[in-house]
């Protein structure tokens, strides 16, 4: 090849990294060369260039300025890429050849330190993933900007999907030899980055982190994932905590279906944190603290003496006003020590940061004191655990000033009196200051010039400038002249340039002993890392059971009490989140009243009725009492759920190329092989996604197989008023219904929940109130009394049994197809061959629409089939 050796070097360096940008330092840009430039141009919308390569060769090229160079990170980063920094490694003016290039880090969503692609309240978690041959898997995360690291053994393959969703994992790391079709999977289901790492002995300068862990199973996708971090960042990780092994069946299961249905970290179709489980109970005062509210919402507790200690210092809090309030304006004070610690550790703290530390440090002895003054033994814990960290703060604040800059640059962040040497340069560089003013003054008076005056620039160093006018009144030979402006001129002595040189060597000096001197503060701190994590552990739960504290305060929330015969009996229950959107007062307090006798509820009513909503705020009030937070209610009783299902309408996942029924039947299917007697199970509707007759058969075989075989505390909204009977039927299962009134011919919902079966499902006033056109309402009404009349059977059909069902289903289906058109069509096609009357091609339409699998097909694709069929027809 005829390529430059600068771009032989690129690709060689490229080479190592191809599924990363590579940043390749040139001066004061990071170019970017051949694919990589023309997709960087596009994702960046930069300019996209050419640069001569080597003899004709022209490569494609895009650069970006370097000091820019976070931005663009940002962006490339938020879209899932990584980005290698390949930086110049000598000096450009006293290289030899070509000038030494490497890359110093690869940045990746699962390990970026930079605030910009940070969010505050959001855990940035990296993962590896481990595959045993007994069909297990270890998985371990770590969040590399709090130094957070944990490992676990999932049993199954869903419970990795369920663990990497629960955790939102940014990145994971897997072997390259990965199961393919499992890999699909994941790329399918998550939006993650993916990566590859072979190695998975844990590293020697790392084996603090595994201390104590043995198994085999856990160690290798530790091991794999602290080489993937040793690899890409290049650097002490010294912050990263042991390990903590944790076990999945400690945490209630919810699945990835279930929590978006839930809108427990964010909402459905937005995707906004903004009317959220987690919106709803975040009022921390501190970025760890948010991070710790996320976690504890993603993971409900099964121990109830857990589930108790929670609720016992959240109930302390709410109980004392004063000393809450206190608590909140002092944490407000407290800046995010876990990423301030990640980044003294990673070397990319500046001293602001510092500062920010100190400060919150100054916040600790103050929040033990109110701890202390409680004197609730639920808090104590916090009281004695918290260790205020004093050597770390008195060394800040002995060390760096109160207001320092931003960047370590030019000096100027470490107190004087802290260093003798510094001061000493300091001292140098101010009397050579004075010095200077001095001879200002003293040349002014000689020459009798006022207007002369001194300036420095970084080009000339010192000057003595006169303007045009007076150059005449200098005495010959008194100065040298150094530059010419348009209107004055300007010189220098001898004397001042021997200054000049006392000061600037000072200052040199001042800024590389300053520069040392915070390296040094940093390393001391860096030292005491795990001490300020585990204080930052203590800080974000305490913010997290005040938030609790004060929300249930605002919003009237009880203390569950939890049996142990699975009875769930709620008074005056609300939907927490939609109680809040709502005005005050407005929403109507619902009871649930079941027993040990009762596990299932068959819930019918009207549209816009409420029994989604009653369903959804059974599940959030065992999901608010499980993290340790207080219901919304007068009064609770809930088991402790093992797992929580969800089968509700909303979420059709169009996207992801499933057809409504099939996502449906899925969810179904996952609840009822998963399920316990100790789960909570929640049904909206269930089969409404397919013929009617198919929908009641499959949703009445749910009811019964979950009564008969599983005994699950289950709700069950349906407006198959026929499946109602099955209350005499199943002895656990009791019916309930959401009440609606009709006035002057609209309907009034009532919302509020009572016993037995509605007796009218009011659909088409529904239609009519969200404002569909009045001759359609009109025609609709006409054809409900058409079917009421013709089928009276069908529509208050108390069948028994599927094999009923199933009869009914074809002697409806022929009723159904009273239509005359549809009947001479359906004629046409018995008697094809005799009748002359239908054209080949109409029959050859015909013969295509008996072929189409419709089950399998995705709605997009039915209306494109169904569209080229017409179009045959029209010809
Ligand atoms: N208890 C309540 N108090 C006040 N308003 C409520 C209550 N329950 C529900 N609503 C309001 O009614 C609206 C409809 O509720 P929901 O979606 O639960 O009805 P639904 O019975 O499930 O309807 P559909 O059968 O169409 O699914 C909600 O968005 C809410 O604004
Ligand atoms: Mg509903």
């Amino acid at each position: 090849m005829s390529y430059t050796p600068m771009i032989h070097q690129y690709l060689a360096i490229k080479a190592q990294y191809q599924d990363a940008f590579l940043f390749f330092r040139l001066g004061d840009f990071y170019e970017m060369f051949f694919e990589d430039a023309k997709k960087a141009s596009k994702e960046l919308e930069i300019a996209l260039t050419s640069r001569n390569g080597g003899k004709d060769e022209y490569i494609p090229m895009c650069g970006i300025p370097y000091h820019a160079a976070k931005q663009y990170i940002k962006v490339l980063i938020d879209k899932g890429y990584k980005i290698a920094i390949c930086e110049q490694m000598e000096d450009p003016k006293q290289a030899k050849g070509m000038v030494r290039r490497e890359v110093i880090q690869l940045i990746t969503p699962g390990t970026i330190m930079e605030d910009e692609s940070l969010q505050p309240k959001k855990n940035n978690y990296l993962a590896a993933l481990n595959a045993s041959s007994d069909g297990s898997y270890g998985f371990a995360m770590s969040d590399l900007t709090t130094g957070e690291t944990r490992v676990t053994l999932i049993t199954t393959w869903d419970g990795v999907i369920q663990e990497m969703d629960a955790n939102d994992v940014r990145e994971l790391v897997l072997t390259p030899d990965f199961d393919p079709t499992k890999k699909e999977e994941l790329v399918e289901r998550l939006n993650t980055t993916f990566s590859e790492s072979k190695e998975d002995q844990v590293p020697d300068q790392l084996k603090s982190i595994t201390e104590g862990i043995e198994q085999e199973k856990l160690l290798r996708p530790l091991g794999r994932l602290l080489n993937y971090l040793l690899s890409t960042q290049k650097r002490s990780l010294d912050h990263l905590q042991p390990a903590d092994v944790y076990h999945i069946n400690e945490y209630m299961m919810i699945d990835q279906h279930s929590r978006r249905n839930l809108e427990l970290t964010h909402t459905n179709r937005e995707k906004k944190t903004y009317g959220s489980l987690l919106w709803l109970l975040d009022d921390v005062k501190t970025a760890m603290g948010g991070r710790r509210l996320k976690q504890w919402i993603e993971k409900p507790l099964l121990n109830q003496k857990q589930i108790e200690k929670r609720m016992d210092a959240a109930e302390a809090l709410k109980e004392h006003l004063l000393e809450r309030e206190t608590l909140r304006s002092l944490l407000g004070n407290v800046y995010d020590l876990e990423r301030l610690v990640g980044r003294v550790s990673f070397g990319n703290v500046n001293p602001r940061e510092v500062v920010q530390l100190k400060r919150s440090l100054e916040q600790i002895p103050e929040i033990k004191r109110t701890l202390a003054e409680l004197g609730e033994a639920s808090l104590s814990k916090y009281e004695q655990e918290m260790d205020p960290c004093a050597e770390v703060r008195e060394l800040i604040a002995g060390a760096v000033v109160d207001d320092p800059p931003f960047s370590t640059a030019d000096g100027g962040m470490i107190k004087s009196g802290y260093n003798e040497t510094l001061d000493q340069y300091r001292d140098a560089s101010k009397n050579g200051k004075r010095w200077i003013a001095e001879l200002e003054a003293k040349e002014r008076e000689e020459t009798g010039i006022k207007s002369l005056k001194i300036g420095y620039n970084r080009v000339f160093g010192y000057y003595i400038e006169v303007s045009r006018p007076n150059l005449k009144l200098i005495p010959e030979g008194r100065y040298e002249r150094r530059q010419t402006l348009s209107n004055a001129e300007r010189f220098i002595t001898p004397e001042l340039k021997e200054k000049e040189r006392v000061i600037l060597e000072a200052e040199e000096k001042r800024v590389g002993l300053e520069f040392q001197l915070f390296g040094d503060v940093r390393l001391k701190i860096k030292e005491q890392s795990a001490r300020l994590q585990k204080l930052a552990r203590l800080v974000s739960s305490l913010d997290v059971l005040q938030s609790f504290a004060s929300v249930s305060d605002r919003n009237g929330y009880v203390r569950p009490q939890f049996s142990k015969d699975r009875t769930l009996s709620i008074k005056n229950s609300r939907h927490p989140v939609i109680e809040r959107v709502m005005r005050r007062g407005t929403f109507v307090a619902n009871d649930f009243n079941m027993d040990k006798t009762c596990d299932l509820l068959m819930i019918t009513g009207p549209n816009m009725g409420g029994k989604s909503t009653y369903m959804r705020q059974a599940a959030l009030t065992a999901i608010m009492a499980q993290i340790g937070c207080f219901v919304p209610a007068d009064q609770a009783t809930l088991p402790v759920f093992d797992q929580i299902f969800t089968r509700i309408g909303a979420a059709d996942d169009l996207v992801s190329g499933q057809s409504t029924f099939m996502v449906e039947m899925d969810e179904a299917n996952y609840a009822l092989s998963h399920a316990t007697q100790n789960s909570l199970i929640l049904l909206d509707e269930i089969g409404r996604g397919t013929s009617t007759y198919d929908g009641i058969a499959i949703a009445q075989a749910i009811v019964e197989y979950i009564h008969d075989h599983i005994a699950a505390k289950t709700f069950f909204s349906t407006h198959y008023h026929e499946l109602t009977f099955l209350e005499e039927k199943l002895d656990r299962l009791k019916n309930i219904h959401v009440g609606a009134m009709e006035e002057n011919g609209t309907v009034v919902f009532l919302h509020k929940v009572l016993d037995g079966q509605a007796d009218k499902s009011y659909g088409i006033h529904v239609a009519k109130l969200a404002g569909l056109p009045d001759n359609l309402i009109d025609r609709a009404d006409e054809i409900l009394q058409g079917l009421e009349q013709s089928s009276p059977e069908s529509v208050e059909s108390t069948a028994s049994t599927i094999q009923e069902e199933a009869e009914q289903e074809v002697a409806a289906a022929e009723t159904v197809e009273e239509e005359p058109e549809q009947l001479a069509l359906f004629a046409d096609v018995k008697q094809e061959d005799t009748a002359p009357s239908l054209s080949k091609r109409e029959r050859k339409v015909l013969h295509e629409l008996g072929k189409i699998e419709l089950l399998t097909m995705n709605p997009m694709d039915a209306m494109n089939k169904l569209y080229q069929l017409q179009k045959a027809l029209k010809k």
